[in-house]
């Protein structure tokens, strides 16, 4: 007991000393920018302006460095007394919200010049998330020997190790996690002995062995992030000292397992990640001494059995994520007295059997995710116990993919216990069935999908909601009023019958509007014209029809995808379509639109050029809308979420199966973005358009069983991308050259065409000695490009074009944290 309490007061004293020392320097800066009480110093001001003019400011930030009162401009601070310049704090303000396009935009770039270094008192110094040309300088900021915190973070700067840093024996703060150097020593670190916080994340560390031993000379160091350096190695120390450290983050490293027989001497150790790491010791040791510890992350560390139960010990646990490991057996009835934990995470491993009756009284619990294993049994001592207190706190529930069987038949008469807690529930892929329950309208997320609920459905407050993929067969009632938070809304693959309600029109805050393979008839509520905000809607594979001119006409202005396939819409496609400048998947295709193919096709910019925005915008969207877009591309059906958009953006028309006439306008050639084209099934004439190959990302075209004609236009043959080309059940005439790799196609086809010759279809054409090429200005194609194998050509041709930003890791990382961003607004605080 004596010794628990000194470790603990230590600690205290040392997370006192930590917080202390960063309200020194935070109230410091806070209360000396812009102070109109103090005057600037010319030289300093001079400096500034000298190092103004060689930076290159695109968004204007610096528009207040102008006149005499510097302590005034943006991102200065000035001392109370002296005037001297003590803070220049030029972060770009870039947060992971910031479109790619914005985010280029606000960042400085240009020289950072030596004039600089004439702001000697200079305290806080932070270029981070810019991006400068001279980008081997880093040592440059070692002149500027009175900086406490130096933050280059995310920065573009390259080079080798930054010896020179090691003047910096002020500094408390260092960032310089994200940039490109090739570090071999870390010895110049050892220099900086008030050091309290060092984040080095993202470089490469794998030639630095020493970075235990000069870590270990760090006396104050508090804070650690070395999180994706390529760590496999270290030179052996024989004592293991730095016992201040509060936050380890060793995340995504390839640490060898004897790295874990030291952490025992990490007593004050509250926050300790080594989340996507190789462990294979069993970690027995490792936790024993860590009185304090609060947030431990070890997903995908290919931890095994033991760990849970060892970590049942640690009674001071409040954040646990084991997701993705290789954990076996039940969930220990230990976990019941972890009662500090707030969030557990142990989705992704192999635990099976029920759920302990323990969990229920965790009643600090807000976070709980169990999705992802091999559970059964009831959820009565977690969802239908009133007296369970985990019921009293729980904001998010995620059980996905369990067998977690129906309470129904066990315990609650027929039905899941009412939903009265939470904010965000998943109990989609169970076994649930019975009707649907009473659900609490504190429930913003709700996930029920793919279980075998049935009944009627009545509207329910909430933000997203999935009921698809259950038994749900009644009619919709007209009372979606008072929904006015509702966004994501699908209710696909149900049995629901009946008109779509005029009151969907009071959803004026929907984003994604999902019905399809339901029983729904009638026409389309004009109402709809009043969701402004719709970005997806597919009511595929039911009985509507309507006028889609009036609703497209009025809102819609942000729709990314339409999906009516299989319905019963008629008459011509509607004008409209042309104005919907984001739309990317348009599926029409299994109706009965006749009229011709709209020229002003041509001007869907969405699929006119594919780049950066319409990838980050098609991704955000499905990521938001939680729900993959189901859609039949080079002949299969696919579903496209969130990891396929991340590489490959989907732009899509398919027209097929109507009863459309008419040419092939050219103007559609002007989609240069355009993957799937499918017009097959329908009565067209006509050629095919002479430039084809300016549609150069086609993948998939069909424009089987119609009346087109001519011969194949030569052109085609530069669509390096394309792997599936089905022009079978035309009149097109002229020479199939023969080919001997077909088998790297996804599909080729030519048949029904009588006049076209040469193999696969004959043996071969008439007059047939005359060599291949004589024929190209003829029209011919040359099939050579046929041979060449096009998923390869795909992947190169594609990466090409789009790898550079989409590779880039700042790119990459600010991507990342976008989506964890985006779940976590979703999710919540935990
Ligand atoms: C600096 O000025 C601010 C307000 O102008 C004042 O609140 C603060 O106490 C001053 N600090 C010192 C150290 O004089
Ligand atoms: C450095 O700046 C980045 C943003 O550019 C920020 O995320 C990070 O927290 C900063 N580091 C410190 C130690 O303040
Ligand atoms: C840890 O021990 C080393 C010697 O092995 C010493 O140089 C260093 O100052 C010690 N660090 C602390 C924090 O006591
Ligand atoms: C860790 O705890 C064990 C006993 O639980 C003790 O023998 C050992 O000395 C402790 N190690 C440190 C570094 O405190
Ligand atoms: C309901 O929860 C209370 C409190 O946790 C517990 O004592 C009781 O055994 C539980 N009842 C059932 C049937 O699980
Ligand atoms: C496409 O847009 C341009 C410019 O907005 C317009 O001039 C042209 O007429 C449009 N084409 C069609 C076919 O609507
Ligand atoms: C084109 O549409 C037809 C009819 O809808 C379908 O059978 C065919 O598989 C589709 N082609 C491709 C390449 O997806
Ligand atoms: C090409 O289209 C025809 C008619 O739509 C179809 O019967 C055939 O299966 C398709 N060929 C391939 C390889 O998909």
């Amino acid at each position: 007991m004596g010794m628990i309490m000194g470790r603990k007061t230590s600690f205290l004293v040392v997370l006192v000393h930590w917080y202390l020392s960063l309200a020194t320097i935070l109230c410091m800066f806070t209360y000396c920018h812009g102070n109109p009480n103090v005057l600037c110093r010319k030289r300093e001001r001079a400096a500034l302006l000298t190092f103004k003019e060689s930076i290159v400011d695109p968004s204007n930030q610096l528009s207040s460095w102008i006149g005499e009162e510097c302590c005034m401009w943006k991102g200065i601070g000035c001392d109370n007394i002296t005037g001297h310049v003590i803070q220049l704090n030029l972060r770009s303000p870039y947060d992971p919200y910031t479109a790619y396009e914005d985010f280029e935009r606000l960042r400085l770039g240009g020289l950072v010049n030596d004039s600089l270094l004439g702001l000697k008192h200079l305290h806080y110094l932070d270029l981070s998330s810019n991006c400068f040309e001279d980008t081997t300088i880093l040592s440059f900021f070692g002149h500027l020997q009175n900086l406490r915190y130096l933050n280059l973070s995310h920065a573009c700067f390259v080079g080798g190790s930054p010896h020179q840093l090691a003047n910096l024996s002020n500094l408390h703060y260092l960032d310089i996690s994200d940039l490109s150097l090739q570090i071999d020593n870390l010895e110049w670190l050892s220099h900086l002995s008030l050091l309290e916080f060092l984040d080095m994340s993202y470089l490469n560390l794998s030639k630095a062995s020493n970075w235990l031993q000069v870590m270990n000379m760090l006396p104050s160091l508090a804070e650690l992030h070395l999180s994706a350096c390529e760590l496999d190695k270290y030179d052996p120390i024989p004592y293991v000292n730095f016992s201040s450290l509060v936050v380890l983050d060793l995340s995504s490293n390839w640490l060898p397992d004897s790295t874990f027989d030291w952490f025992q001497s990490l007593t004050s150790l509250v926050t300790l990640d080594l989340s996507e790491n190789y462990i294979q010791s069993p970690l027995q040791a490792a936790f024993q001494n860590m009185s304090c510890m609060r947030n431990l992350y070890l997903s995908y560390s290919n931890l095994s059995s033991t760990m849970l139960n060892l970590l049942c010990n640690v009674s001071t646990l409040e954040r646990l994520d084991l997701a993705y490991n290789n954990i076996q057996g039940v969930i220990p009835d230990a976990i019941g007295s972890l009662s500090r934990l707030r969030y557990l995470v142990l989705s992704g491993n192999g635990f099976e059997g029920k759920l302990p009756r323990s969990l229920g009284n965790l009643c600090n619990m807000q976070f709980l995710d169990l999705s992802d294993n091999k559970l059964w049994g009831d959820v009565y001592g977690l969802l239908g116990n009133s007296s369970a207190c985990i019921v009293g706190n729980l904001k998010h529930l995620d059980l996905t993919l369990n067998k977690l069987s129906d309470l129904a038949q066990n315990q609650i008469h027929g039905s899941i216990p009412s939903l009265s807690f939470g904010n965000t529930i998943i109990l989609a892929s169970n076994n649930f069935s019975g009707p649907l329950p009473l659900i609490s309208s504190r429930i913003r997320y709700l996930d029920l999908s793919n279980n075998s609920l049935h009944g009627s459905l009545s509207p329910l407050i909430c933000e997203h909601k999935d009921l698809s993929k259950n038994l749900l067969s009644e009619e919709l009632h007209d009372c979606w009023m008072n929904n006015s938070q509702l966004e994501v809304l699908n209710l696909g693959s149900n049995k629901l019958t009946g008109k779509i309600p005029s009151s969907f029109g009071s959803l004026s805050t929907l984003m994604s509007l999902s019905l399809y393979k339901n029983n729904l008839s009638g026409d389309l509520p004009l109402s709809l014209q009043n969701c402004q905000y719709l970005e997806i809607v597919d009511m595929s594979e039911n009985h509507l029809l309507g006028n889609l001119s009036i609703w497209l006409g009025h809102s819609s202005a942000n729709l990314a995808a339409l999906v009516l396939r299989s319905n019963r819409f008629h008459g011509n496609i509607p004008q409209e379509l042309c104005h919907l400048n984001l739309l990317q998947v348009m599926d029409l295709a299994h109706n009965k639109f006749t009229g011709s193919i709209l020229r002003c096709f041509g001007n869907l910019s969405a699929m006119v050029r594919l780049d950066q925005d319409t990838l980050a915008y098609f991704s955000e969207i499905l990521t938001v809308h939680g729900n993959p877009l189901s859609l039949v591309t080079k002949g299969t059906e696919h579903e496209y979420n969130t990891i396929d958009t991340i590489g490959l953006v989907t732009t899509s028309i398919d027209l097929s199966s109507n009863d459309l006439i008419g040419e092939i306008p050219k103007e559609l050639t002007n989609l240069n973005g355009l993957r799937y084209l499918n017009l097959s099934n329908n009565q067209l004439h006509g050629k095919i358009p002479d430039n084809i190959n300016a549609m150069n990302l086609l993948e998939s075209l069909d424009l089987s069983m119609n009346n087109l004609t001519g011969v194949i236009p030569q052109s085609i043959a530069n669509l390096t991308f394309l792997s599936y080309l089905n022009l079978s059940y035309n009149n097109f005439y002229g020479r199939i050259p023969s080919s001997t790799q077909l088998q790297s196609f996804s599909a080729l086809s030519f048949i029904g065409n009588h006049g076209l010759c040469g193999p696969p279809l004959t043996p071969n054409c008439v007059g047939d000695d005359t060599p291949l090429e004589l024929h190209q200005d003829s029209g011919w194609i040359d099939m050579k490009w046929f041979y060449m194998g096009m998923p390869f050509g795909f992947v190169v041709g594609f990466w090409g074009v789009f790898g550079p930003p989409a590779f880039n890791k700042a790119w990459r990382s600010a991507f990342f944290k976008f989506f964890n961003g985006i779940k976590y607004k979703l999710f919540g605080d935990a």
